[in-house]
């Protein structure tokens, strides 16, 4: 039996069986516990240490103080014993370089903290605890040995062994970005249209019509984020009723951008379709900040985050020569991914990224995201839509990692928190508003 990915907020407990059940951990923690004279396994993934207020909507499975007391108890009904069983412990890493403000530091240790105590609470013993650090981490539990193996992540095929030589190669970007696939053109209409909030529906929708590639891609996102609507939604009229306007708009700048991010993993994508399901995460979270903030207008907010690292297409095929290399020195250096591109390739992929919007014609609220979204206080007029998308990428970053290459620094978190009316106590009550949406991203397989 094949792999089975177990999403943040989830727990699964098998017996032995082929096959084995992996999670992937940022500032989340995995937890697995096994009893071998039970022949019984099984894994969580959580994201927060405790519940945040009681308006959350989330399951108890996502909080270390709900979900692993929850997880013991189901492994003691299916015949494990608190004698007998074994733990090992991952996750909490910080995934940028450490600095005294960084309050993730703090939410992955109390997660890793609060686990470890309630398994030692119920006498269970710990016989592998990888957490904290600078890495992403992959945990995976061997069904049919119940054997947990815990490694940082890299990309496909990527092992740390190899030596590269050492080369930097200034990007031609002008050329670069000529070779980048064109947006479809309903995208850009329809980026204006929600900036102007100036639109016909009719003539949107036969302006969609006409682009069959979008349309289909239109119906099966539509069928994908929408199950269980008692029939299939089969035409673009039906999707407008069913999704209303607004979703129907997202639908479009994302089925849009599908068709420009590179699908293959190798480059800056660290797997198939990364770099998408990065912006389609990052615009869900922007969307839910906008929400919360009152700051920007959540549509605005959602494309905005669906293009803030369009600037990584044109470099994506420089990347691909220089992963390896480029993948170990971020790790190893801790560096801002900016900062590294601009010494390998003498440009960002926020530089390239504003070249290539100014050329699509793209708004310039969307340009300056684009742009600042790794250096927000550099912003001007649209300083509240850069923070929302700052925040959005960064928390999307470390809570739902591995989809794609960056390393971004948490420096003056608390003062973009607060640009947005925000505390850094409110840190945690914005990470459990992470769209349920997110996590189910791999799991559909963008
Ligand atoms: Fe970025
Ligand atoms: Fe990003």
């Amino acid at each position: 039996m094949a792999t089975e990915i177990v999403p943040t907020g989830d727990m699964v407990i098998s017996g032995k069986r082929k096959g084995a059940l992996e999670a992937y951990l940022g500032s989340c923690v995995g937890v697995t516990l096994r009893d071998n004279s039970a022949g019984l396994g099984g894994m969580i993934h959580v994201l927060l240490p405790e519940p945040t207020g009681t308006d959350t909507p989330y399951g108890p499975g996502t909080y270390a103080s709900t979900g692993i007391p929850r997880f013991i108890e189901l492994m003691l009904s299916e015949g494990a014993s608190s004698q007998t069983m074994e733990a090992c412990i991952a996750g909490g890493g910080l995934l940028g370089p450490v600095s005294e403000q960084d309050l993730f530091l703090d939410i992955g240790g109390r997660t890793t903290e609060m686990a470890g105590d309630i398994l030692q609470g119920e006498g269970i013993r710990i016989i592998k605890a990888e957490t904290g650090g600078m890495f992403s981490y992959q945990m995976t539990l061997c069904l049919e040995d119940l054997e947990t193996n815990v490694q940082p992540m890299a990309p496909d095929g990527l092992h740390m062994a190899e030596e590269f030589n050492e080369s930097h190669e200034t990007v031609n970007i002008e050329y670069a970005i000529s070779k980048v696939k064109p947006i479809p053109q309903i995208a850009l209409k329809v980026l204006r249209m929600i900036r102007d909030q100036d639109y016909d529906m009719q003539e949107v929708a036969s302006e969609i019509k006409q682009d069959q590639v979008i349309s289909a891609e239109i119906l099966e996102m539509c069928n994908r984020v929408s199950p269980g609507l008692g029939r299939k939604v089969d035409s673009i009229d039906r999707a407008i009723v069913v999704l209303g306007e607004r979703k129907l708009f997202q639908l479009v700048v994302s089925a849009s951008l599908s068709k420009v991010l590179p699908e293959k993993p190798g480059a800056y994508s660290l797997c198939k379709g990364g770099l998408f399901q990065h912006a389609l995460a990052t615009a869900m979270m922007s969307h839910e900040l906008s929400v919360f903030t009152g700051k920007s207008k959540p549509d605005v907010a959602y494309t905005a985050g669906l293009l803030h690292d369009i600037g990584k297409v044109p470099l994506d095929q420089y990347m691909a020569a220089k992963r390896p290399l480029f993948y170990r020195e971020l790790q190893k250096r801790g560096v801002e991914l900016c900062q590294m591109e601009k010494e390998y390739f003498g440009v960002s992929h926020t530089e390239a990224g504003a070249l290539l919007g100014e050329l699509w014609e793209l708004p310039p609220n969307l340009v300056e995201v684009i742009k600042y979204h790794h250096r927000p206080e550099m912003a001007g007029e649209d300083r509240d839509l850069v923070n929302l998308v700052f925040l959005a990428n960064l928390i999307i970053s470390r809570f739902h990692p591995g989809r794609h290459l960056s390393l971004s620094h948490g420096n003056g978190l608390e003062k973009r928190l607060n640009d947005l009316g925000l505390g850094p106590d409110q840190l945690p009550v914005i990470i459990d508003r992470i769209p349920r949406a997110v996590f189910e991203i791999s799991v559909i397989g963008a």
